[in-house]
Order: C-alpha cells, then structure tokens, then sequence
C-alpha cells in the first residue's frame, strides 16, 4: 500500500489519523476578506485547470498540494498535481464526464501561473479571486494553505501577497461537495448536488492601500434627495474622494478607524424597470480606484403595500432556478438576457432568484434592461438550526450576497428562508439573519418563503414578525387540496404587512416529450391550477405579488417518475428553455390582465421589449 511518502513527515500517518481535515478548517476565507470590485481589472484564470477526483481525501491525508512542480519522484506516486485530466474552469465536474455525473466528495484543481498572472509590483497587493466553487473550497498556493470558503453561491478573495515566489507558483483548489446535515442548505433539498468551480477564478491586484467597501444608496424617507455613501479602506485613515459626474458632485469622505460615511443632497433620476437610470460613482483612495454604476431607487412597505418610488407596485413575478440541462450551474450573459427576455414576455416585472445566489450578471443585467429581484440564501427545509457553525455559515454567505449586490438597484428583496419549520430555534436562527440584513442594508425588504396552516386555513408563521414582505408556498390544486381553501385562508387571514405567493403551480409535460394528454402531469391539467389560481389569487386585496413555479423544468434526482426521469416538469418552459408550455401563454395573460388593473398599463405586445434596444 503506498503511504511511503517524503512529503508527508510521517507516512503511516496518512493511514491511520482520521482527525487530518481539522488542519484546514481556519481560517476562514470570508464576507470580512471581501474587496470592493467596481469594474477592477481582472487577469483570468480561467480555462483548463489539472484534475483529479478524490473520494477518500488522499491528496489532504498525503498532502498532494505541497507537490511542486519541480518536485524529483524518489518513489512510486499515486497523483501528480501537474499532469493526466483536465477540466474546464468555470464548470460542474457532474456535467464533463459520465462517471463523474453523481459524484460528491472532494476534487483537486491545479494551475500554474504565469509570471505575467501576478506580476506585482513593488508595494501592490495580489488577490485570488473565486467566484464561487460549491460548496467547500480550501486554496493552497505554492504549497502553503491559506483558508477554508464555505458556501456554493457566493465570492471570496484570498491574499496571496506574501505568497508569491519567483519562477513558478502555483494554485490548488481542493473542492468538496458533499451534502451535509450541517451545511447551508442541508442534505435533502429539491435540486442537483452541481459540484466545482462553477463561475469565474481570477487574479485581482490592488495597490497597497485600497477600497474594500463602497455602498452607495438613496437614503430612505429623504423624499429622494439624499444620497449616503459609505466606504471601508485597508490602510491609513485619509479622504476618500467620490465623484458622481452627471450630478456634477465630488465628495471628500474622511475615514476614522478605516471606515467613512457621509450624505450628498442630491436629487437623482429616480431608477425604476420602465426607466432603469444608472449613474457612474468613481471612488478614489490614494491610487486606487473603483467605479460602479449606479441606480437610485427607494423600495419600502407601507401597511400591506410595497412602494417603489412611492408608487404601489404589484411583483407581476417567476421564480427561476441557476440550472442548465447541459452546463449545469454554469451560466452567461446570453443565459441571463434569455432569462431576462422570457420574463418580459410573461408580462412580468419580477424574478425570484431561488434558492442561492445567483451568478453576479444576472443583477448587473437586470439594474440596465430594467426589472425586480429577490435573491436568496439557502437557508431551506430543515436546516440545522441548533448548530451554531451552520449559523455562522449562513450569515456568512448572506453578508458576501449582501456585500456583493447591494449596489444593484434591481434587488429589492433580500429572502433568507424558503419552507422551514415553525419551530423557537429555526426562529433564532432567521430571526439572527433578519437583523444582518437590517444592519447592513437599510434600503431594502427581507422577506421568506413560509407555508400556510392548511389545518387551520391561515397565514400565522411567527417568522412574519422579522419580515418586510410574507412569502407564502403554496401548492392548491397541486399538492394540497382542494383549490377553494385557497380563498378561505384569504378570508382567514389579516396579514398587517405585504404577501407574495412565492411558489404555486404544477408539473406539465408535453405530450411531445412524453406527458399524457390529461390528468395529473399534463399540459392541460397545469393551465387549469394557474388558470384557477390566478381567478382566485387576483382577488384578494392583501396580496402584493406572485411568483409562479418556475420558468424552466430544472435537474432533480429525487424526481424519478416517468414524466420526471430526473427532473422537476413545473416549468412554464421546457429545460431546453425555448418550448414554451401551454401554461406560458396562462400566465402571460393573467399579467397582462394585471398589470391594467394596477398599473393601466397596457401589456409588452408580443416581442416589442423595447428594454433590450435600451442597452449600451
Ligand atoms: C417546494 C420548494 C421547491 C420545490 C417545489 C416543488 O415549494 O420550495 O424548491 O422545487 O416545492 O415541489 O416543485
């Protein structure tokens, strides 16, 4: 058995120490290590990167990661970090070959790097930049390990300054997916186990003092005329300098303790979906420099009402999975506009963004071609809300989405629960993550998907209390029954802030791709649920938005039924995300109907999204 390595001190220890993975726990690649990107420079690492499966974490136990590549083999080894297979950066390893389709342990990437990937220079600062490997990442770089990122859906940034070496460097990835009651979600959910790096590695050099923060936002109840803007810096305290140039405004903030705040009067053009107004904001900091563009915007509620503007909105909403039959997590700019476009064709104005983060384009995208988002963290189903590692995880990945996002004007809810139990610590443990949204976001709505009482026939989720807007789920004419309680929990419930329906509807298959022509799992049987749905669901006056479920048939193990094979068949579009189902035309023209009620507005006519002509 070969254990015999120079490598590792003491060979047989690779056998025999079971406890070899709590060295590379600490510490933690985190929201804290974060730096403010607003379009920095970027060298790509993306591409074809060496890899290697590892089932029983031999690379950790023998510790392939200090394998330089100059290294002389003096005894038969089991892997090279340097040679055999490759896959493609970004991707999910259960999409590139067949025997890697269910797996879910650790993968080992490795990469050399080009003298011209770092190229520091003298007093500047060199960062890894992931943006997201699902779902444990630890990195190690030259041989050395520098931290644990836990979390399948958002960034993370390592230093690797003091690391650099002249010659050759190199990076080690080792990534694990496994699915554990522990983690964020937890093991049993209702999507695919997609494991790697799935969105883009980088190499991001910043001067030696620079901007790890900007935030910049409408100050709510200023009768939008006042703008805040926020900065944190790594390094002296000194003036940060922040110009809007079509304000014609500069701003001189002066940072204490390395943070600084401070608040322009300024009365912006106001951003909205049908006038989606961006500004550029340059921030500068000794020689660093950042810019992001910027959409001003106040979303709030009042009463049961969500305000945009001031202005009554009704979310006109479908959900939507990160999921592709081929690419798996993967996505791209066409991706998203596809999605984007699919959405304005319902006559919508909103997507719910389920159940992670999503990649970081889909807000950019949806602040220019104007429309709403809700994006959330994977808090779902029985997560361990007992565990305090699994709450640091989630507020952990909560902290980087809100830190990466919350200069999108197109987010306007923050969602930190979808379908958890009622039950005191599941309480603590959203009510922990209500409060982080609160602390760092003020200029927005946190809200969850709950489920109705279908004893009792009403909305009474204690969570509501530590929401802005009620999210309920629900399945009438699906998986509960029958449809008419759907209208008694209406007339049950009183609900004193907004509700939107999160989910609703029902799998569809059609006939082309094997559905039947009738009965559950039809085409025709989905269009009657939403056709019923919406007749009862446009009544009632409390409710604020809908969010049908979904737009696209997504990857599901646990559904392995004849019409499922593997798939969950709710979508109003088919996975190859162009066979537009029955139901799509259902739902488009119950938009159509209302937006005219709240908005007299009339509907997009079919292809006319002038939104797309807007873009630069
Ligand atoms: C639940 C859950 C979704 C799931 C859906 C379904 O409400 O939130 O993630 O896919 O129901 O059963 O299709």
């Amino acid at each position: 058995m070969l254990e015999r390595s120079d490598l590792a001190e003491n060979a047989l220890e690779c056998l025999h120490n079971e406890r070899y993975g709590e060295a590379f726990e600490q510490p933690d690649l985190n929201a804290q290590g974060m730096i403010a990107m607003g379009g920095r420079d970027e060298v790509s690492l993306d591409g074809d990167w060496f890899f290697a499966i590892d089932p029983y974490d031999t690379g950790l136990r023998q510790r392939w990661y200090a394998m330089s590549p100059d290294l002389t083999r003096k005894e038969p080894w089991d892997y090279s970090p340097f040679e055999g297979r490759t896959t493609a950066v970004p991707s999910c390893w259960n999409m590139q070959r067949p025997e890697w389709y269910m797996y879910e342990g650790s993968v080992w990437y490795t990469r050399l790097l080009a003298p011209e990937d770092l190229a520091v220079a003298a007093g500047e600062k060199v960062f890894l930049r992931v943006a997201a490997a699902s779902y444990e990442c630890k990195v190690f770089f030259n041989g050395t390990f520098l931290g644990r990122h836990l979390g399948a859906s958002t960034p993370f940034f390592v230093d690797l300054t003091e690391y650099c070496r002249q010659g050759c460097n190199w990076i080690s990835l080792c990534v694990n997916a496994e699915r554990t009651a522990a983690r964020v979600p937890m093991k049993n959910t209702d999507w695919f186990n997609y494991g790697g790096v799935h969105r883009s590695v980088s190499i991001v050099r910043t001067p030696r003092h620079f901007l790890r923060d900007l935030h910049v936002r409408l100050k709510p109840g200023s009768d939008y005329s006042e703008v805040t803007v926020s900065v944190v810096v790594d390094g002296p305290d000194d003036a940060v300098r922040v110009e809007i140039p079509e304000a014609g405004r500069v701003l001189e903030i002066e940072t204490a303790d390395g943070a600084g705040e401070t608040t322009l009067t300024w009365r912006p053009d106001l951003w909205s979906p049908e006038t989606p107004r961006l500004y550029d904001v340059i921030a500068t900091y000794g020689t660093d420099r950042i810019v992001e563009r910027v959409g001003f915007r106040e979303v709030r509620r009042e009463g049961q009402n969500i305000l945009l503007n001031g202005v009554p909105v009704f979310l006109r909403g479908v959900a939507v999975h990160e999921d592709d039959r081929t690419a798996g997590r993967v996505t791209s700019e066409a991706d998203i506009e596809r999605r984007i476009r699919h959405v304005k064709e319902l006559n919508g104005n909103f997507i719910r963004l389920a159940h992670y983060p999503h990649h970081e384009m889909v807000s950019r995208l949806a602040d220019e071609l104007g429309i709403l988002l809700w994006e959330e963290i994977p808090v779902y189903w029985a997560v361990d809300f007992r565990n305090s590692a699994t709450l640091d995880d989630a507020e952990n990945q909560l902290r980087e989405l809100i830190r990466r996002d919350r200069n999108r004007a197109s987010v306007i809810i923050w969602g930190i629960g979808n379908e958890t139990p009622d039950t005191d610590d599941r309480l603590r443990f959203i009510g922990r993550l209500a409060a982080v949204c609160r602390e760092m976001d003020e200029g927005r709505l946190v809200s969850a998907a709950c489920l109705v009482n279908h004893t009792r026939l009403q909305i009474e989720d204690r969570l509501a209390a530590h929401l802005d807007v009620i999210g309920i789920n629900e399945y009438y004419g699906w998986y509960e029954h029958p449809l008419e309680d759907l209208s008694r929990i209406a007339e049950n419930s009183s609900p004193d802030r907004p509700v939107v329906i999160t989910e609703f509807g029902a799998d569809g298959v059609p006939v082309s791709e094997g559905g039947p022509s009738e009965g559950l799992f039809s085409e025709d049987y989905q269009c009657e649920v939403f056709r019923r749905q919406f007749e009862i669901l446009s009544e009632i006056p409390w409710l604020k938005g809908t969010c049908p479920w979904l737009l696209y048939d997504f990857r599901t193990e646990r559904r392995q039924n004849i019409y499922q094979r593997g798939f969950n068949r709710k979508g109003l579009i088919c996975a190859d995300k162009a066979t537009k189902k029955k139901a799509f035309e259902v739902v488009a023209e119950s938009y159509a109907r209302i937006a005219q009620r709240h908005e007299g507005r009339g509907a997009c006519a079919e292809g006319d999204h002038s939104t797309f002509s807007q873009r630069p």
